[in-house]
């Protein structure tokens, strides 16, 4: 039996409350759909910004009526103390996942990035010590890796940030850091890698690549790569992302707490080769895939080269073992991509 596939049967016996914020998003949403169905009480904070009801929906269907009476809303913002503090309130463990996301919306308005990713992380940090949460995750960011060349990526060898984005989201483990130290509170930052799954948003400037991809052979649109298709990244399905957080929460080993981890696959795959298996897996369905063609684009301000993590310490100190490669959670997430992006996508 695999630690998570412990903690997992652990948890159905024994009920706590966990507060999920950005919950309308597509992390978010995945991590309630999970503990509902763990028969967790969930308590979710969202300012919809970049979430949506659709989400928030789309998981009750999935879990029932029965799990879905554990669910309980605050809609609200984290640059609000007061809607913090509500949100806090009575919770045993905080997920924080509201932040802006996307590297060229925080190079357009970098105030704003800065608004939502500190100031409301530096809210919810301090809603959550009062509250006397017994552990703070949250979602921290590979970008913090800046222009560090090394590769694979370990935690503790960062380089300068490359975009206010990356700053806001070192930031976030500064003063997770310091509130350990100097007020003991317990937390965990994870450093997501690309993540991709259901419930990720294809719409819009900001889009992440793979919804919007999938959106463009779908509906034979013009689809750009940034460069010349050969960047590199360590493509993470969204239930990995899952798998960690519940477990960096549930952490019982004393060494675990306090520190940030990579979560990825430790894997490579180039924008070429994930272009070639989508055009694979939507081929039956969608044939004209099999004469589309990609157009290649500039490279993109404040991106990196590659990407890849080392995940040796998460697997180590968390028990973490990623469940799906990038195959499999592409295969996995197509049924949802195929059902809801074959809608009118901008
Ligand atoms: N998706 C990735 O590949 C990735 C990679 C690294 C880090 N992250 C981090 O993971 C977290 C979740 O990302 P996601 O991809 O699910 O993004 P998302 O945009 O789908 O979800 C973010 C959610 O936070 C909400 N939100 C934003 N600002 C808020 C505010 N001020 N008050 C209340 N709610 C607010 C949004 O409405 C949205 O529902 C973010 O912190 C992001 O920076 C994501």
């Amino acid at each position: 039996m695999t630690k998570y596939q412990e903690v997992r049967q652990d948890l159905q016996g024994k009920q706590s409350t966990w507060l999920i914020t950005g919950v309308a998003g597509f992390i978010g949403s995945n991590l309630l759909e999970t503990l509902l169905k763990l028969n967790q009480k969930v308590r979710g904070l969202d300012n919809f910004s970049t979430g949506y009801q659709h989400n928030l929906d789309q998981v009750r269907e999935l879990v029932g009526e029965a799990a879905w009476q554990n669910f309980s809303f605050v809609q609200g913002d984290i640059t609000d103390l007061n809607d913090c503090q509500l949100a806090c309130e009575g919770a045993n463990y905080v997920l924080h996942h509201a932040a802006l996301g996307s590297v060229p919306r925080s190079l357009e308005d970098p105030i704003l990035t800065n608004a939502n990713n500190v100031t409301g992380f530096l809210n919810i940090l301090t809603a959550a010590r009062d509250a006397k949460v017994r552990r703070f995750v949250y979602a921290a960011s590979s970008s913090t890796y800046g222009d560090h060349p090394d590769l694979p990526k370990v935690e503790s060898v960062i380089g300068k940030p490359l975009s206010p984005y990356a700053v806001t989201k070192y930031v976030n483990e500064l003063y997770a850091d310091v509130f350990a130290r100097c007020y003991g509170l317990d937390s965990i930052g994870l450093r997501y890698f690309n993540v991709f799954g259901p419930r990720q948003d294809p719409k819009g400037a900001y889009a992440a690549v793979i919804p919007q991809w999938v959106a463009a052979l779908i509906h034979n649109q013009v689809l750009k790569i940034n460069g010349d298709g050969e960047t590199t990244r360590d493509f993470c399905f969204v239930a990995n992302v899952v798998q960690a957080n519940i477990l960096a929460a549930l952490s019982d080993n004393p060494e675990a707490g306090n520190q940030v981890y990579n979560v990825a696959l430790n894997d490579s795959t180039s924008l070429n080769q994930l272009y070639q298996m989508m055009c694979d897996l939507l081929q039956a369905d969608y044939p004209h895939v099999l004469q589309h063609q990609a157009s290649y684009a500039s490279f993109r301000n404040g991106d990196i080269r590659h990407s890849q993590a080392d995940i040796s310490k998460a697997r180590r100190l968390l028990g973490f073992e990623p469940t799906h490669r990038v195959d499999e959670g592409l295969h996995e997430a197509m049924e949802w991509y195929k059902k809801d992006l074959s809608g009118n996508v901008t």
